[in-house]
């Protein structure tokens, strides 16, 4: 069986995304176009993928992996970019699956359904086509008499032409050689002056090879985005792909239209997405979990049973029924054992919390050890950074950490120790001890009395000074 190459096209500036950043980066659900592309390649099973690169080469080379790479220095159109992946390529026999890099909402399935029709059919040429309520941009697929004779691009189409709705979408399965031998032919006369790609099956058939179209019915797979606008559109359609697919897997996600997944998210059956949830990077949400309204969670795990309610959690990982929010930031791996509860207006950094330890209102956590079981008091505070350096907090388990308490760190507080509220640590407190910094009370009986009265006194004078 004959391996497939891929060549993926991206190249091109994307003047009309008016942007600094190259077309193909620009990221739909999370993932960069040319990045999902690559996906659905290799989920097709190309073998060897080479991305065609010009503008922006060296960002776009940064920005994607596992791939080869073709530099065209001069952008003159989609033929020429095909001609620059050539001498990467060398001499393949095999299919070559070739493709913009601006179409980021192509399946696996739609690629691997053109690979098949071109090895069952031997066809030089398979060419993908949808029919587009407004084709307006695309190339059109032109048959006289029943024959395939030809793509016309928009600037080149007579009036007639142009309402034709059967588009390409440059994606296309072509018969090696046939396409390495119907490159050099291509020619500029046309109105843009490029090497059109989309004159290459006329010649493959031509040379005496057969044309096919593939027409797929959706005519989403395979939208090409040019501008923001485009883009938009496309981050729509990838979404409630995305969040059917999780829900077909047994995920109740309450309002899908105001639900962001990303494709690297994995969630388990019976996690329930609250509205206004963005789920990002590489992200894992065990069963159970609750996960918003409002909430942002990237790179993070959130195991079964946990909830987390308007908060943002980056990198970090929340137990087992672990409750999180409202309000509450997780961040720079906070790791959460099971049971914890993080509350109201409570920041965690790079800190692990022991199981069932609750740190319920308006505490900042940084570079601490937490054991099992102790509380934290609302306004407790790791003073961590000296102004220099970072130190860490360490609490042994069940410990008490009374209300409104700075931990000056390096601070060490030992298990079943006891702090009262108002205190600041700045000595290690042993094991069972009981810890308190407090200044005196002072209580004056009737004080109250005796300072409206003296105020009062105040005002009227000043009233009656003259002006
Ligand atoms: C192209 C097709 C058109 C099709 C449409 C579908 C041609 C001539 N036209 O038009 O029939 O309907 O796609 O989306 O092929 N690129 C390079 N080097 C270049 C020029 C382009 O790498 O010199 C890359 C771009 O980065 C882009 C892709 O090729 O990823 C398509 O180029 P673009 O300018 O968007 O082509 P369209 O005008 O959309
Ligand atoms: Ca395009």
């Amino acid at each position: 069986m004959s391996t497939v190459a891929g060549i993926i096209l991206a190249a091109g500036k994307g003047t009309r995304m008016k942007s600094e950043l190259p077309k193909v980066l620009h990221r739909v659900g999370g993932e960069t176009m040319v990045g999902h592309v690559v996906r659905a390649m290799r989920a097709a099973g190309v073998e060897r993928i080479i991305v065609v690169v010009g503008h922006g080469a060296e960002a776009v080379q940064s920005e994607v992996s596992g791939v080869e790479f073709a530099i065209q220095h001069e952008q003159k159109g989609t033929g020429h970019a095909v001609m620059a992946a050539l001498p990467v390529l060398g001499e393949w026999d095999g299919p070559v699956l070739v493709s913009s890099g601006d179409t980021p909402l192509m399946t696996a399935a739609a690629l691997a359904r053109l690979i098949e029709a071109q090895k069952s059919s031997s066809a030089h040429s398979v060419i993908a086509t949808v029919r587009r309520q407004d084709p307006t941009g695309y190339g059109r697929i032109i048959w006289e008499s029943g024959k395939y004779s030809g793509i016309i691009e928009e600037k080149d189409a007579t009036p007639e032409q142009r309402l034709l709705n059967e588009v390409c979408v440059s994606v296309y399965a072509f018969h090696g050689p046939a396409l390495v031998s119907a490159l050099p032919k291509l020619s500029t006369d046309n109105a843009q002056g490029e090497y059109y790609l989309t004159d290459v099956p006329l010649i493959t058939s031509q040379a005496g090879g057969e044309v096919i179209t593939e027409l797929f019915d959706d005519e989403t797979l395979f939208s090409g985005v040019n501008d923001r606008a485009q883009l938009a559109e496309a981050a729509q359609v990838l979404k409630r792909r995305v969040n059917r697919q999780h829900m077909l897997n047994g995920v109740t996600i309450l309002d899908p239209e105001a639900t962001y997944i990303g494709v690297d998210v994995d969630i388990a059956p019976d996690a329930v997405i609250y509205p206004g949830t963005l789920l990002e990077g590489v992200t894992k949400i065990e069963t159970g979990a609750k996960i918003g309204p409002h909430s942002r969670i990237v790179d993070s795990e959130i195991k079964a049973g946990a909830t987390v309610q308007n908060s943002v959690v980056l990198n970090s990982v929340v137990g087992e029924n672990a409750r999180v929010g409202p309000f509450s930031y997780l961040r720079a791996n906070a790791q959460l054992e099971s049971e914890v509860k993080v509350g109201a207006f409570v920041e965690v950094k790079n800190s692990q919390i022991g199981v069932k330890t609750s740190l319920a209102h308006l505490s900042y956590i940084g570079d601490a050890t937490i054991g099992a079981k102790v509380n934290v008091g609302a306004g407790v505070i790791t003073a961590n950074y000296d102004g220099y350096l970072k130190h860490r907090t360490v609490i042994g388990e069940s410990a008490f950490i009374g209300s409104n308490t700075t931990l000056i760190a390096p601070a060490d507080v030992g298990a079943d120790a006891f702090v009262a509220a108002g205190s600041t640590v700045s000595k290690p407190v042993a094991a069972g001890a009981f810890a308190m910094t407090r200044p005196e009370l002072t209580i004056k009986d009737d004080w109250v009395a005796r300072y409206r009265a003296r105020k009062q006194a105040e005002k009227d004078r000043l009233r009656a000074e003259p002006k």
